[in-house]
């Protein structure tokens, strides 16, 4: 309720905030215009194209005209590299998201040859939502002018280009994908707009159709469909989640009302990027892919959130493991592959995947929901101590699965504890007899290495009682250590 509330009251502001901060666009007065005449294909084209430089990455410094060559050489495009063209989606106020300029440098890094474009469509991207959200048709068609130019007039093969578009913008990027003449080599699509696009027919919006490839990262899809700011349904090859797509780690509403207390109207900008945090972290991890391209970040193909929640799907069989962000593996299927990941809260987002098998021994019948447990892994290389894990469900003689992460590079793993905590709330039941059980065997299996590993209990069986006590389990030796089937 707080969080709609405070996001009504944005909107208000923010079309105050339009109409009071509107200057004539900043960077429109020194880019020159077409005035060749109507006939000219490229007389509507409104959107500019600005070839940023790795030493300049903040600013606009040059514009590549549709129909004037000469811009090309002007602003030395490098016709044997590769091309990344950046589109924005909607804004409050037409200026750049500081997010651009990162990715800009983030691009440069791994591609030092390369022609970094930003397409500007500021104006048609500050209006009303709705109406901004029509404009990707107009945008889509000046970037599809803009790539057929290239393609037609410099013989620049459209298999050298990557279209990378943020929320409307991944609607602009497959509407050019869509008109043109060759077809594009990848568009990556960073949380796509969902409102007016969930149910849009796929002519409208983002779709694998638009180019040989069609990777998408959803990272706040979160409400029920058409509402949600992010696109819910698939709409590439490969469809990403991070943290089941609905909402990302460190970015609380708690955190941007603080905020906003602190700073008063001053942080209204801070507020408003902590507002859209989930939906922009979708850009922040394909950055995180460019810096940290030593240390992929890896997601899963699964058919549900509960089933990544369960650890059931860390298997790299079959591609049905990926790299998320510039890395990865273009592996195309008639059916869109679904993925999840967990991530950090921060850069570097990367996490590392474990499942957690344990059987459950105990005399007496007994089932307990919501339990709370604290983990702890040691391996080779570090530790991630007492990581809480909350089981839906422990019962007698079952096996139950799971899914832990860390942050932390803990190489080969030696040891696992277990630790089985209080209720919160004081259980007059369990006071009066304290819940045990026993446990022989810990499975591990690691997504990142694909590795599967049996902990043996010390003592042959550890016995575990809720609120005292840890468990211990080290690599088992012997015949036990051999996996068994799952
Ligand atoms: C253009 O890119 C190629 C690599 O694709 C590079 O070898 C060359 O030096 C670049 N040219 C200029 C002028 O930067
Ligand atoms: C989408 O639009 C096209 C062209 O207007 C039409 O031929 C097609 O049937 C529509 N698809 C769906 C699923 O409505
Ligand atoms: C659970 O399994 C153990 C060993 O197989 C057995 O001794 C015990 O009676 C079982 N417990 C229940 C409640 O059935
Ligand atoms: C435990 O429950 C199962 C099924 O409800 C039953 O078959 C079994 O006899 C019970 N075992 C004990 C030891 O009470």
């Amino acid at each position: 309720m707080g969080g709609r509330a405070l996001l009504a009251a944005l909107w208000i502001t923010s079309h105050c905030l339009v109409a009071m901060c509107r200057e004539p666009a900043t960077t429109a007065a020194s880019v020159p215009r077409d005035t060749t005449g109507e006939e000219r294909d490229f007389s509507g084209i409104e959107s500019k194209f600005s070839l940023r430089k790795p030493e300049q990455p903040y600013e606009d410094t040059c514009f590549l005209v549709p129909g004037q060559e000469n811009s090309m050489t002007q602003c030395r495009f490098n016709h044997s590299s590769k091309t990344f063209v950046v589109i924005h989606g909607w804004t409050v106020i037409p200026l750049y998201e500081s997010w651009i300029a990162k990715l800009v440098k983030a691009l440069y890094k791994t591609e030092p040859d390369s022609n970094v474009i930003i397409v500007d469509w500021l104006d048609r991207a500050s209006q009303h939502y709705t109406i901004s959200a029509s404009n990707t048709e107009l945008v889509g068609k000046d970037v599809a002018k803009f790539v057929n130019w290239i393609e037609e007039q410099f013989a620049y093969s459209l298999s050298n280009v990557h279209l990378l578009g943020y929320s409307l913008g991944a609607h602009v990027a497959g509407i050019a994908g869509k008109l043109a003449n060759k077809k594009i080599s990848r568009i990556t699509g960073l949380d796509p707009a969902g409102p007016n696009f969930e149910y849009a027919n796929e002519t409208r919006r983002l779709s694998p159709d638009d180019a040989a490839f069609v990777d998408v990262v959803h990272t706040y899809t979160r409400g029920s469909p058409d509402r949600s700011i992010g696109i819910q349904k698939p709409v590439g090859h490969i469809d990403i989640y991070p943290n089941g797509g609905s909402f990302q780690p460190g970015c609380k509403v708690t955190e941007t009302l603080r905020r906003l207390a602190e700073k008063g109207f001053q942080g209204f900008q801070e507020a408003d990027q902590l507002l859209k945090c989930s939906h922009e972290r979708s850009i922040h991890l394909f950055i995180d892919s460019l810096m940290h391209e030593e240390k992929p970040i890896m997601a899963y193909r699964c058919k549900s959130k509960e089933a990544f929640e369960k650890g059931l799907c860390l298997s790299c069989r079959k591609n049905r493991c990926n790299n998320l962000g510039y890395k990865v593996n273009k592996v195309r299927t008639k059916r869109s592959a679904t993925m999840y990941l967990k991530t950090g809260e921060r850069a570097p987002y990367k996490v590392f995947h474990y499942q957690v098998k344990i059987h459950f021994f105990a005399k007496e019948n007994m089932t307990k929901t919501n339990q709370d447990f604290l983990i702890s892994l040691y391996g080779t290389e570090g530790e991630s101590k007492d990581m809480p894990v909350t089981l839906p469900e422990v019962s007698t003689n079952q096996t139950f699965s799971f899914l832990i992460y860390t942050a932390v590079d803990i190489g080969d793993l030696l040891i696992v504890r277990l630790e089985w905590k209080k209720d919160s709330i004081f259980n007059l039941k369990d006071w009066w007899s304290t819940p045990e059980v026993a446990i022989q065997r810990v499975r591990v299996k690691s997504g990142e290495t694909q590795k599967k590993l049996v902990f043996c209990s010390r003592n042959g069986i550890s016995h575990l009682k809720k609120g005292e006590g840890v468990a211990e389990f080290v690599r088992c030796l012997g015949k036990n250590a051999i996996k068994e089937n799952s």
